[in-house]
Protein backbone atom coordinates (compact mmCIF):
# COMPACT_ATOMS: atom_id res chain seq x y z
CA UNK A 1 0.00 0.00 0.00
CA UNK A 2 1.77 3.25 -1.26
CA UNK A 3 1.50 6.16 1.54
CA UNK A 4 -0.46 9.45 0.20
CA UNK A 5 2.68 12.19 -0.23
CA UNK A 6 3.48 14.17 2.94
CA UNK A 7 2.28 16.86 1.09
CA UNK A 8 -1.30 15.23 0.04
CA UNK A 9 -1.40 13.82 3.64
CA UNK A 10 -0.65 16.71 5.11
CA UNK A 11 -4.06 18.41 3.30
CA UNK A 12 -5.89 15.98 4.08
CA UNK A 13 -5.83 15.82 7.62
CA UNK A 14 -6.16 19.06 7.99
CA UNK A 15 -9.58 19.06 5.80
CA UNK A 16 -10.42 15.91 8.58
CA UNK A 17 -9.75 17.92 11.10
CA UNK A 18 -11.52 21.37 9.94
CA UNK A 19 -14.50 19.13 9.45
CA UNK A 20 -14.42 16.95 12.40
CA UNK A 21 -14.45 20.29 14.86
CA UNK A 22 -17.41 21.58 12.96
CA UNK A 23 -19.85 17.99 13.06
CA UNK A 24 -18.52 16.20 15.78
CA UNK A 25 -21.33 14.41 17.91
CA UNK A 26 -21.37 15.07 21.04
CA UNK A 27 -20.96 11.89 23.21
CA UNK A 28 -20.50 11.31 26.66
CA UNK A 29 -17.27 10.18 26.46
CA UNK A 30 -16.31 13.11 24.55
CA UNK A 31 -17.57 15.36 27.21
CA UNK A 32 -14.79 14.69 29.82
CA UNK A 33 -11.70 12.60 28.94
CA UNK A 34 -10.15 10.23 31.39
CA UNK A 35 -8.05 7.15 30.28
CA UNK A 36 -11.22 5.18 32.69
CA UNK A 37 -13.74 6.77 30.67
CA UNK A 38 -11.81 6.31 27.09
CA UNK A 39 -11.44 2.40 28.57
CA UNK A 40 -14.94 1.55 29.48
CA UNK A 41 -16.44 3.68 26.01
CA UNK A 42 -14.20 1.18 23.82
CA UNK A 43 -15.02 -1.59 25.48
CA UNK A 44 -18.62 -1.02 24.89
CA UNK A 45 -18.05 0.43 21.35
CA UNK A 46 -16.41 -2.85 20.21
CA UNK A 47 -19.39 -4.95 19.36
CA UNK A 48 -22.37 -2.16 19.98
CA UNK A 49 -23.76 1.00 18.14
CA UNK A 50 -23.02 4.47 19.73
CA UNK A 51 -26.84 4.93 19.97
CA UNK A 52 -27.57 1.34 22.25
CA UNK A 53 -24.15 2.95 24.03
CA UNK A 54 -24.73 5.78 25.38
CA UNK A 55 -27.36 4.77 28.21
CA UNK A 56 -25.38 2.23 29.33
CA UNK A 57 -22.05 4.51 29.66
CA UNK A 58 -24.05 6.90 31.54
CA UNK A 59 -24.88 4.25 33.99
CA UNK A 60 -21.58 2.91 34.52
CA UNK A 61 -20.22 6.07 35.10
CA UNK A 62 -22.44 6.61 38.02
CA UNK A 63 -21.86 3.24 39.17
CA UNK A 64 -18.27 3.12 39.30
CA UNK A 65 -16.13 6.56 38.39
CA UNK A 66 -12.59 5.07 38.15
CA UNK A 67 -10.78 1.92 37.99
CA UNK A 68 -10.35 1.82 41.82
CA UNK A 69 -14.51 1.76 42.10
CA UNK A 70 -14.90 -1.11 39.20
CA UNK A 71 -11.94 -2.95 40.29
CA UNK A 72 -13.81 -3.27 44.20
CA UNK A 73 -17.24 -4.06 42.23
CA UNK A 74 -18.93 -7.59 42.53
CA UNK A 75 -18.29 -9.65 38.89
CA UNK A 76 -22.41 -10.13 39.39
CA UNK A 77 -23.20 -6.55 39.77
CA UNK A 78 -21.45 -5.74 36.58
CA UNK A 79 -22.85 -8.12 34.73
CA UNK A 80 -25.71 -6.84 35.45
CA UNK A 81 -25.17 -3.40 34.26
CA UNK A 82 -23.97 -4.89 30.92
CA UNK A 83 -26.98 -7.06 30.32
CA UNK A 84 -28.62 -5.86 27.51
CA UNK A 85 -25.16 -5.22 25.44
CA UNK A 86 -24.24 -8.86 24.87
CA UNK A 87 -20.73 -10.43 24.21
CA UNK A 88 -20.40 -10.43 28.17
CA UNK A 89 -17.14 -11.49 28.03
CA UNK A 90 -16.74 -7.96 27.24
CA UNK A 91 -17.57 -7.11 30.68
CA UNK A 92 -16.04 -9.67 32.30
CA UNK A 93 -12.39 -8.49 30.38
CA UNK A 94 -13.06 -4.43 31.56
CA UNK A 95 -13.25 -5.75 35.31
CA UNK A 96 -10.20 -7.45 34.33
CA UNK A 97 -8.56 -4.28 33.54
CA UNK A 98 -9.96 -2.43 35.95
CA UNK A 99 -8.56 -4.94 38.81
CA UNK A 100 -5.09 -5.03 37.30
CA UNK A 101 -4.73 -1.56 36.89
CA UNK A 102 -5.75 -0.70 40.29
CA UNK A 103 -3.13 -3.70 42.04
CA UNK A 104 -0.48 -2.29 39.77
CA UNK A 105 -1.45 1.66 40.87
CA UNK A 106 -0.27 2.46 37.19
CA UNK A 107 -1.84 2.76 34.14
CA UNK A 108 -0.23 1.00 30.73
CA UNK A 109 1.57 3.88 28.89
CA UNK A 110 1.78 2.42 25.76
CA UNK A 111 0.07 0.32 23.00
CA UNK A 112 1.83 -2.71 23.02
CA UNK A 113 1.25 -2.53 26.98
CA UNK A 114 -2.43 -2.20 26.38
CA UNK A 115 -2.58 -4.86 24.07
CA UNK A 116 -1.10 -7.03 26.79
CA UNK A 117 -4.61 -6.88 28.47
CA UNK A 118 -7.20 -9.72 27.65
CA UNK A 119 -10.08 -8.08 25.38
CA UNK A 120 -7.96 -5.61 24.13
CA UNK A 121 -6.92 -6.24 20.40
CA UNK A 122 -4.92 -3.39 18.01
CA UNK A 123 -7.97 -1.43 17.70
CA UNK A 124 -9.04 -1.00 21.10
CA UNK A 125 -5.21 -0.25 22.18
CA UNK A 126 -4.95 2.05 19.27
CA UNK A 127 -8.31 3.85 20.54
CA UNK A 128 -7.35 4.33 24.19
CA UNK A 129 -3.67 5.58 24.06
CA UNK A 130 -4.31 7.84 20.88
CA UNK A 131 -7.49 9.05 22.53
CA UNK A 132 -6.65 9.34 26.52
CA UNK A 133 -3.22 9.85 26.26
CA UNK A 134 -2.26 11.54 22.71
CA UNK A 135 -0.41 8.39 21.75
CA UNK A 136 0.60 8.52 17.72
CA UNK A 137 -1.40 5.41 17.20
CA UNK A 138 -3.73 4.72 14.34
CA UNK A 139 -6.94 3.05 14.47
CA UNK A 140 -8.03 0.51 11.59
CA UNK A 141 -11.16 -1.12 11.74
CA UNK A 142 -13.87 -1.82 8.70
CA UNK A 143 -14.77 2.00 8.45
CA UNK A 144 -11.20 3.03 8.11
CA UNK A 145 -10.44 0.34 5.53
CA UNK A 146 -13.58 1.55 3.93
CA UNK A 147 -12.41 5.01 3.87
CA UNK A 148 -8.77 4.56 2.86
CA UNK A 149 -9.56 1.83 0.05
CA UNK A 150 -11.79 4.48 -1.77
CA UNK A 151 -9.16 7.43 -0.85
CA UNK A 152 -5.79 5.04 -2.35
CA UNK A 153 -8.62 3.72 -5.61
CA UNK A 154 -7.85 0.19 -4.55
CA UNK A 155 -9.46 -2.44 -6.45
CA UNK A 156 -7.86 -5.44 -4.83
CA UNK A 157 -10.20 -7.74 -3.30
CA UNK A 158 -9.35 -8.66 0.09
CA UNK A 159 -9.85 -12.27 2.04
CA UNK A 160 -11.59 -10.51 4.97
CA UNK A 161 -11.42 -7.56 7.69
CA UNK A 162 -8.87 -9.06 9.26
CA UNK A 163 -6.71 -9.17 6.38
CA UNK A 164 -7.47 -5.66 4.97
CA UNK A 165 -7.11 -3.48 8.04
CA UNK A 166 -3.47 -5.25 7.76
CA UNK A 167 -2.53 -3.76 4.51
CA UNK A 168 -4.11 -0.84 5.04
CA UNK A 169 -2.02 -0.23 8.41
CA UNK A 170 0.86 2.13 6.82
CA UNK A 171 -1.57 3.63 4.75
CA UNK A 172 -3.22 4.61 7.82
CA UNK A 173 -0.45 6.01 9.87
CA UNK A 174 0.49 7.93 7.05
CA UNK A 175 -2.23 10.41 6.85
CA UNK A 176 -2.16 10.44 11.00
CA UNK A 177 -2.01 13.58 12.70
CA UNK A 178 0.65 12.79 15.07
CA UNK A 179 -0.16 15.99 17.17
CA UNK A 180 -3.61 15.12 17.55
CA UNK A 181 -3.96 11.72 17.15
CA UNK A 182 -7.32 11.05 19.52
CA UNK A 183 -9.16 13.76 17.62
CA UNK A 184 -7.54 12.19 13.99
CA UNK A 185 -8.92 8.53 14.98
CA UNK A 186 -12.45 9.75 15.87
CA UNK A 187 -12.15 12.01 12.94
CA UNK A 188 -12.28 8.94 10.70
CA UNK A 189 -14.98 6.96 12.50
CA UNK A 190 -16.98 9.70 12.32
CA UNK A 191 -16.18 10.05 8.66
CA UNK A 192 -16.78 6.39 8.24
CA UNK A 193 -20.16 6.48 10.57
CA UNK A 194 -22.14 9.75 8.87
CA UNK A 195 -20.51 10.25 5.36
CA UNK A 196 -18.09 7.49 4.17
CA UNK A 197 -21.11 4.55 4.52
CA UNK A 198 -20.58 1.58 2.65
CA UNK A 199 -23.74 1.64 0.58
CA UNK A 200 -24.76 5.31 -0.88
CA UNK A 201 -21.59 7.29 0.60
CA UNK A 202 -22.72 11.13 0.73
CA UNK A 203 -19.72 12.24 -1.25
CA UNK A 204 -21.35 15.65 -2.27
CA UNK A 205 -20.72 16.31 1.39
CA UNK A 206 -17.73 14.47 2.27
CA UNK A 207 -14.95 16.95 3.80
CA UNK A 208 -11.98 15.11 1.90
CA UNK A 209 -13.75 14.21 -1.24
CA UNK A 210 -11.31 16.00 -3.09
CA UNK A 211 -8.79 13.14 -2.17
CA UNK A 212 -10.65 10.58 -3.07
CA UNK A 213 -9.49 8.12 -5.96
CA UNK A 214 -12.36 6.20 -6.03
CA UNK A 215 -14.97 9.29 -6.52
CA UNK A 216 -12.41 10.55 -9.58
CA UNK A 217 -13.48 7.18 -11.09
CA UNK A 218 -17.28 6.86 -10.33
CA UNK A 219 -16.38 3.54 -8.52
CA UNK A 220 -16.99 4.59 -4.47
CA UNK A 221 -19.87 2.36 -3.57
CA UNK A 222 -17.75 -1.05 -4.92
CA UNK A 223 -14.57 -0.61 -2.65
CA UNK A 224 -13.75 -2.67 -0.49
CA UNK A 225 -13.71 -5.57 -2.31
CA UNK A 226 -14.30 -8.79 -0.36
CA UNK A 227 -15.67 -11.81 -1.71
CA UNK A 228 -19.41 -13.31 -2.02
CA UNK A 229 -20.31 -14.08 1.78
CA UNK A 230 -20.89 -17.69 1.67
CA UNK A 231 -24.32 -17.85 3.19
CA UNK A 232 -25.36 -20.53 5.44
CA UNK A 233 -29.13 -22.07 4.27
CA UNK A 234 -31.93 -22.38 7.47
CA UNK A 235 -35.31 -23.26 7.01
CA UNK A 236 -37.91 -22.12 10.12
CA UNK A 237 -41.39 -23.38 9.98
CA UNK A 238 -43.92 -20.75 11.10
CA UNK A 239 -47.78 -20.54 11.96
CA UNK A 240 -50.42 -18.59 10.51
CA UNK A 241 -52.75 -18.73 12.96
CA UNK A 242 -55.92 -16.20 12.80
CA UNK A 243 -59.11 -16.51 14.59
CA UNK A 244 -61.80 -14.08 13.66
CA UNK A 245 -60.34 -11.21 14.38
CA UNK A 246 -57.12 -12.02 15.79
CA UNK A 247 -53.96 -13.32 14.50
CA UNK A 248 -51.56 -15.32 17.19
CA UNK A 249 -47.76 -13.54 16.93
CA UNK A 250 -44.53 -13.16 19.34
CA UNK A 251 -42.82 -10.72 20.99
CA UNK A 252 -39.40 -11.30 21.29
CA UNK A 253 -37.48 -10.61 24.82
CA UNK A 254 -34.86 -7.67 25.43
CA UNK A 255 -32.31 -10.14 25.82
CA UNK A 256 -32.83 -12.53 23.08
CA UNK A 257 -29.62 -12.32 20.40
CA UNK A 258 -31.68 -10.93 17.60
CA UNK A 259 -34.56 -9.26 16.83
CA UNK A 260 -35.09 -7.84 20.43
CA UNK A 261 -38.27 -6.37 21.52
CA UNK A 262 -39.70 -7.33 18.27
CA UNK A 263 -43.10 -9.44 17.17
CA UNK A 264 -42.98 -12.05 15.18
CA UNK A 265 -44.83 -15.14 13.74
CA UNK A 266 -44.52 -18.05 15.85
CA UNK A 267 -42.17 -20.90 15.34
CA UNK A 268 -43.77 -24.26 14.73
CA UNK A 269 -40.32 -25.84 17.13
CA UNK A 270 -41.97 -23.67 19.65
CA UNK A 271 -45.22 -25.75 20.20
CA UNK A 272 -45.22 -29.41 21.59
CA UNK A 273 -47.63 -30.68 18.33
CA UNK A 274 -47.22 -34.14 16.81
CA UNK A 275 -45.61 -34.44 13.56
CA UNK A 276 -48.46 -36.11 12.26
CA UNK A 277 -51.39 -33.29 13.66
CA UNK A 278 -48.76 -30.64 11.60
CA UNK A 279 -48.21 -32.15 8.49
CA UNK A 280 -51.88 -31.95 7.77
CA UNK A 281 -52.13 -28.12 8.20
CA UNK A 282 -51.90 -26.54 4.89
CA UNK A 283 -49.04 -24.77 3.79
CA UNK A 284 -50.36 -21.34 2.41
CA UNK A 285 -46.82 -19.16 1.88
CA UNK A 286 -42.98 -19.05 1.90
CA UNK A 287 -40.69 -16.16 2.52
CA UNK A 288 -37.12 -15.72 2.35
CA UNK A 289 -34.85 -13.05 4.19
CA UNK A 290 -31.33 -13.02 5.24
CA UNK A 291 -30.40 -12.21 8.68
CA UNK A 292 -25.97 -11.79 9.04
CA UNK A 293 -24.55 -14.96 7.10
CA UNK A 294 -28.03 -17.48 7.56
CA UNK A 295 -30.13 -16.75 4.09
CA UNK A 296 -33.35 -18.18 5.78
CA UNK A 297 -36.68 -19.66 3.98
CA UNK A 298 -39.86 -19.23 6.23
CA UNK A 299 -42.78 -21.87 5.71
CA UNK A 300 -45.78 -21.13 6.81
CA UNK A 301 -48.65 -23.31 7.91
CA UNK A 302 -52.31 -22.42 8.26
CA UNK A 303 -53.49 -23.80 11.64
CA UNK A 304 -57.03 -24.63 11.57
CA UNK A 305 -59.02 -22.13 14.17
CA UNK A 306 -60.13 -25.03 15.92
CA UNK A 307 -56.99 -25.92 17.47
CA UNK A 308 -55.85 -22.45 18.35
CA UNK A 309 -56.46 -22.80 22.13
CA UNK A 310 -54.85 -26.37 22.36
CA UNK A 311 -52.07 -25.02 20.43
CA UNK A 312 -51.82 -21.78 22.89
CA UNK A 313 -51.36 -23.57 25.81
CA UNK A 314 -47.77 -26.06 24.35
CA UNK A 315 -46.13 -22.73 23.86
CA UNK A 316 -42.56 -23.14 25.37
CA UNK A 317 -40.40 -20.41 24.06
CA UNK A 318 -38.30 -19.00 27.00
CA UNK A 319 -36.94 -15.96 25.12
CA UNK A 320 -40.62 -14.71 23.58
CA UNK A 321 -44.55 -14.00 25.05
CA UNK A 322 -47.01 -15.50 22.86
CA UNK A 323 -50.19 -13.11 22.82
CA UNK A 324 -52.94 -12.63 20.37
CA UNK A 325 -53.12 -9.43 18.35
CA UNK A 326 -56.28 -8.00 17.06
CA UNK A 327 -55.94 -7.01 13.32
CA UNK A 328 -56.85 -3.67 13.85
CA UNK A 329 -53.74 -3.31 16.47
CA UNK A 330 -51.50 -4.81 14.15
CA UNK A 331 -50.34 -1.77 12.58
CA UNK A 332 -49.30 -0.67 15.75
CA UNK A 333 -46.97 -3.21 16.68
CA UNK A 334 -42.84 -3.30 15.34
CA UNK A 335 -42.71 -6.34 13.57
CA UNK A 336 -39.36 -7.26 12.11
CA UNK A 337 -39.08 -6.33 8.24
CA UNK A 338 -40.37 -9.35 6.36
CA UNK A 339 -42.87 -10.28 8.91
CA UNK A 340 -44.29 -6.70 8.45
CA UNK A 341 -44.17 -7.49 4.44
CA UNK A 342 -45.92 -11.39 4.98
CA UNK A 343 -48.26 -10.69 7.42
CA UNK A 344 -49.83 -8.21 4.38
CA UNK A 345 -49.59 -10.84 1.91
CA UNK A 346 -51.42 -13.42 4.89
CA UNK A 347 -53.66 -11.31 5.53
CA UNK A 348 -54.80 -10.90 1.55
CA UNK A 349 -54.42 -14.98 1.86
CA UNK A 350 -56.67 -15.34 4.63
CA UNK A 351 -59.26 -12.90 4.29
N1 LIG B 1 -16.45 3.64 17.86
C1 LIG B 1 -15.40 3.18 18.54
N2 LIG B 1 -14.83 4.14 19.27
C2 LIG B 1 -15.56 5.26 19.07
C3 LIG B 1 -15.48 6.59 19.55
N3 LIG B 1 -14.54 6.94 20.41
N4 LIG B 1 -16.39 7.47 19.12
C4 LIG B 1 -17.34 7.08 18.25
N5 LIG B 1 -17.47 5.86 17.77
C5 LIG B 1 -16.59 4.95 18.17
Amino acid sequence: MTPLSPACAHEFRAALHAWFLRVRRDLPWRRERSVYRTVVSEFMLQQTQVDTVIPYFENWIRNWKNFDELAAADEADVLRAWEGLGYYSRAKNLLGVARRIAEEKRVPASVEEWREFRGIGAYTAAAIASISQGIPAAVVDGNVVRILARLSGDEREFRDSASAATEFAELASSVLDEKNPGDHNEAMMELGALICSRRSPRCEICPVKNFCAARARGIEESLPKFPPKKMKKVEVVRLWCRVGNEVLLVRNAAGTRRLKNLCEFPRLEDFAVPAKTSAKWEKIFEGKRGIADEAITERFLCVPAKFSGRLEKTFSAEQAELFRAGTEDLEKLTLSGPHRKWLRELLKISA
